[in-house]
């Protein structure tokens, strides 16, 4: 009898500035494992919404860019990390912004806007793994994940994180701007119907206030080898 091997997943989930992008894809790389920036997906339907001029708050509208945009993730080469390509257009320093933080979180709760997305997140499980990073990806995308591990840090940490990776980018912004703006998004993400942001049972807690990327890669790794 021929056998399907079960193609391994590390879940990576918790609030924006919790360190998960960076951390996912030196995880992702150091595995050899493929990377799932799920989050990247729901910027990119809020952003095409946003330039299609729809209202964000239709449902129905929303929904059908959400099935209609064409998402692809292209490597730059040279150390220069991944380009999120949308409906042909390479949105990547777009989809970086507070704004479409803020669209994205909005659309993302909407629960046929989440359905759109899912087949699309599935197909990344390919070998010789999946490192996938997102809200719900150890709740509901990959529930059976064979290790799963939840993010975390103080909400002044990741606003202190968030604010001089922005800075960096010559960005006009205040720390407690952007706190209240990271605050408001968690509380968005936590307290919506579907797929709020919380850990799965079986997930390993990481609190990475005060730790720096390196710890935080290596307690990650930790959790896969385990
Ligand atoms: O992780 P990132 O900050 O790019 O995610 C942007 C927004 O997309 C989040 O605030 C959240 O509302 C939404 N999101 C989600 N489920 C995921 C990933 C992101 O709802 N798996």
């Amino acid at each position: 009898m021929s056998h399907t091997p079960v193609v391994p997943v590390l879940t990576i989930d918790g609030p924006s500035g919790s360190g998960k992008g960076t951390v996912s894809a030196l995880v992702a790389e150091r595995l050899g494992w493929r990377l799932l920036d799920s989050g990247a997906l729901y910027r990119a339907v809020g952003y095409a919404a946003g330039a299609a001029g729809l209202d964000l708050s239709d449902v129905e509208a929303v929904t059908r860019c959400a099935q209609e945009t064409k998402i692809q993730f292209r490597a730059a080469g040279d150390g220069g990390g991944t380009r999120v390509i949308v409906n042909g257009h390479d949105a990547t320093d777009e989809l970086r912004t507070e704004t479409a933080g803020a669209a994205a979180s909005a659309i993302a709760s909407m629960p046929s806007v989440r359905e759109a997305l899912v087949a699309l997140q599935l197909g990344f499980r390919r070998a010789p793994g999946l490192v996938a990073d997102g809200r719900d990806m150890g709740t509901v995308i990959f529930p059976d994940a064979a290790h799963k591990v939840f993010l975390t840090a103080s909400a002044a940490e990741r606003a202190k994180r968030r604010y001089k990776q922005l800075k960096e980018k010559g960005l006009n912004v205040t720390l407690g701007g952007l706190q209240r703006e990271i605050e408001a998004r968690d509380s968005r993400d936590a307290s919506r119907a579907v797929a709020p942001l919380k850990p799965a049972e079986d997930a390993v807690l990481v609190d990475t206030t005060g730790m720096d990327i390196d710890e935080v890669v290596a307690k990650v790794l930790a959790v896969v080898q385990s």
